[in-house]
């Protein structure tokens, strides 16, 4: 999605503006644009990438004391460079605005700045905000204070950051819903829409909150809060050092950065159980100071997430019943918040988000709140998000930033948490003997080995990828708590190689999707040495007798032989629990291989964002 940085200093900060858009890049975005202050304000506008608009920089010779600059990933209005940002408001003194989120009411703004004269010369909602802007600005006293009286007419999530012309000496900016922080630095201050686009510059960081705008020069900032007040109120917040090492953002030797996160997995992993490794026990206080006395109290468990978070939803709800004998629901955020279910106040409501920032997952469990949920815990990758912000209990998946769109790194420390969270209901609600909690902690601090070992399946699967990228379908096959993985494979599969493929409950074959079965259509299935084995092997019989060509994951115990139309690759023996997680990985290989088969971009695969902040 959308990104934003800011800059204010003694010396040209270009530079620093176009390596925070580099560094936003695998956000996700269609179009890029500036806006500098030197005598005036110079703007520079494109479609294509980063680069793109840093090769527009050198030929111009733009260069500035101050500016703002965005990436576009379009919502309102095609992707072309006249909707691109920087909007201006003014023909003479002009106000510049960039701004990433939604305005839901810019229709109606829209007509009455019409009807007072304003122009419009792009399809966005972000010019009605300059307009808004520049209007506001004729009854205030300074631009702070314009941006104060306009938010407050604006509704929907976004942030903005603002320059005004003949105050090239400041830069305003506000947040409402969407991610929004203030570098300090030592020659000059800045702002961006996530942390990653200044840790080159500072790594001293302001989070900025609800209803916050900020007015920062090269020396100083203010803040003040308009949630309340339309004149704003002064307000502290603190400083953060940043923890983000710079590797932690380099793609190193690695060609991409999904490669470089399939292969952080066991270190991720190791990172997010590391206070389990070093304990005798399991405490509930891993996830929050309360969560002793909430998780004795919760009678069910509701899980509410998106996409891949959404899998990891779907592998835990089988652990819940199982491991903590607790009912589980799992929800699709952008289906449950539209629904009229029926609260039970005895619920742990779990929002699960690599970004924290995915707008269906937060309005979703801000809906279960308003329906009467009152205990909720989140589980989410970035520390400053409003996920994290707004759930009582919460748990980090220390896998650092995750880069590539297609997430993997996340996926799997979400997993891994899930399972410790239901070892640890099991073990509050009495269901998990201390013999059992002794295995489960031994399970968990072996899991880092154990992925660092299947990471050695990958030559295999890169033999099955050229086989692949010639097809045009594809179908996953699971059963139990590996049908939600083959849903993982199956997204990972269509988003970064644009092969549709679809993943079903392999006993639901029979009715209905086995008569797309042909020579054409190749099905992978995961075929671990579980209970369900027995049934799944009849599954792919049924494939095999209709020549279908099967791809199997199987565990070194399944007992799957090779044969025409039959390629296995085995793991290691069956793993128990831990086996969705270990058979996670050869389908993040298989979709990797098949994308650079078809040399898609896999990091920033067409059409997608990385944190999702629009509905
Ligand atoms: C797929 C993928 C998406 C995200 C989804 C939710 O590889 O990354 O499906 O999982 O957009 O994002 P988060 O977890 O940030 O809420």
């Amino acid at each position: 999605m959308c990104g934003i940085v800011g800059a204010i200093a003694k010396v040209n900060i270009v530079p620093v503006l176009l390596e925070g858009l580099l560094r936003l890049e695998y956000r996700g975005y269609d179009s890029a644009g500036l806006v500098v202050t030197n005598d005036g304000l110079h703007r520079l506008r494109t479609t294509g990438r980063v680069t793109e608009l840093r090769k527009l920089a050198a030929e111009q010779k733009t260069s500035g004391l101050a500016g703002i600059a965005h990436t576009r990933w379009a919502t309102h209005g095609e992707p072309s460079e006249r909707n691109a940002h920087p909007h201006f408001s003014g023909e003479e003194l002009r106000i510049a605005v960039v701004h990433n989120g939604i305005i839901e009411n810019h229709e109606d703004i829209r007509i009455f700045l019409k009807k007072q004269g304003y122009i419009f010369t792009s399809d966005t909602d972000t010019e009605v905000i300059a307009h808004l802007i520049a209007f506001k600005l004729k009854q205030a006293t300074d631009l702070m204070q314009a941006v104060c009286l306009s938010i407050a007419e604006l509704q929907g999530a976004y942030a903005i950051a603002v320059m005004e012309e003949t105050h090239p000496e400041r830069i305003v900016v506000a947040r409402n819903g969407a991610p929004l922080l203030i570098g300090v630095g030592k020659d000059g201050n800045y702002v961006a829409s996530d942390s990653s686009a200044l840790l080159k510059t500072t790594r001293n960081i302001i989070y900025l909150e609800e209803g916050d705008v900020a007015e920062i020069n090269s020396q100083e900032y203010r803040i003040v809060n308009c949630l309340h007040k339309q004149t704003g109120e002064a307000v502290d917040r603190i400083v953060h050092e940043s923890s983000i090492s710079n590797e932690a953002i380099e793609l190193g030797p690695y060609a991409h950065f999904m490669q470089k996160e399939i292969f952080e997995q066991p270190s991720a992993v190791a990172n997010t159980l590391e206070m389990v490794f070093n304990a005798q026990s399991i405490s509930a206080n891993l996830f929050g100071n309360e969560a002793e006395k909430i998780f004795s109290r919760i009678n069910q468990v509701l899980i509410i997430a998106c996409g891949t978070s959404y899998h990891a939803g779907l592998v835990a709800r089988y652990w819940m019943e199982s491991v903590a004998g607790l009912p589980c629901n799992v929800e699709i955020a952008s289906e449950y918040r539209y629904r009229d279910p029926i609260a039970d106040p005895d619920t742990l409501v779990i929002g699960i988000s690599q970004s924290g920032e995915t707008a269906d997952t937060l309005a979703a469990l801000s809906y279960a709140r308003k329906l009467g949920h009152l205990y909720s815990l989140a589980i989410c990758n970035v520390p400053e998000s409003a996920l994290i912000r707004q759930t009582t209990l919460r748990f980090l998946t220390r896998a650092g930033p995750e880069i590539g769109v297609a997430s993997t790194k996340a996926f799997t420390t979400q997993l891994a948490s899930l399972l410790l969270l239901a070892v640890t209901l099991a073990k509050i609600r009495r269901h998990l003997s201390p013999e059992d909690e002794k295995k489960m902690i031994a399970a968990l601090r072996h899991l880092p080995l154990a992925l660092h070992n299947v990471l050695q399946v990958e030559s295999q699967v890169k033999n099955w990828a050229r086989n692949f990228a010639q097809k045009r379908h594809a179908l996953f096959l699971g059963r139990g708590v590996h049908y939600p993985i083959a849903m993982e494979g199956a997204l990972k599969l269509k988003e970064i190689s644009y092969i549709h493929a679809e993943a079903y409950a392999a006993g639901e074959l029979k009715h209905g999707p086995l008569a797309l079965v042909d020579s054409e259509m190749p099905i992978v299935a995961i075929a671990p040495n579980d209970q369900l084995l027995g049934k799944l092997k009849s599954n792919l019989q049924e494939v095999h007798a209709r020549g279908g060509e099967l791809y199997v994951f199987a565990d070194a115990d399944s007992h799957i032989t090779e044969s025409k139309n039959l390629h296995a690759i085995r793991l290691a023996e069956h793993a128990g629990l831990l086996s969705p997680i270990l058979h996670t990985i050869p389908l993040q290989f298989l979709a990797y291989h098949v994308a650079l088969e078809k040399r898609t971009d896999v990091d920033k695969p067409r059409n997608l964002a990385k944190a999702v902040t629009v509905e």
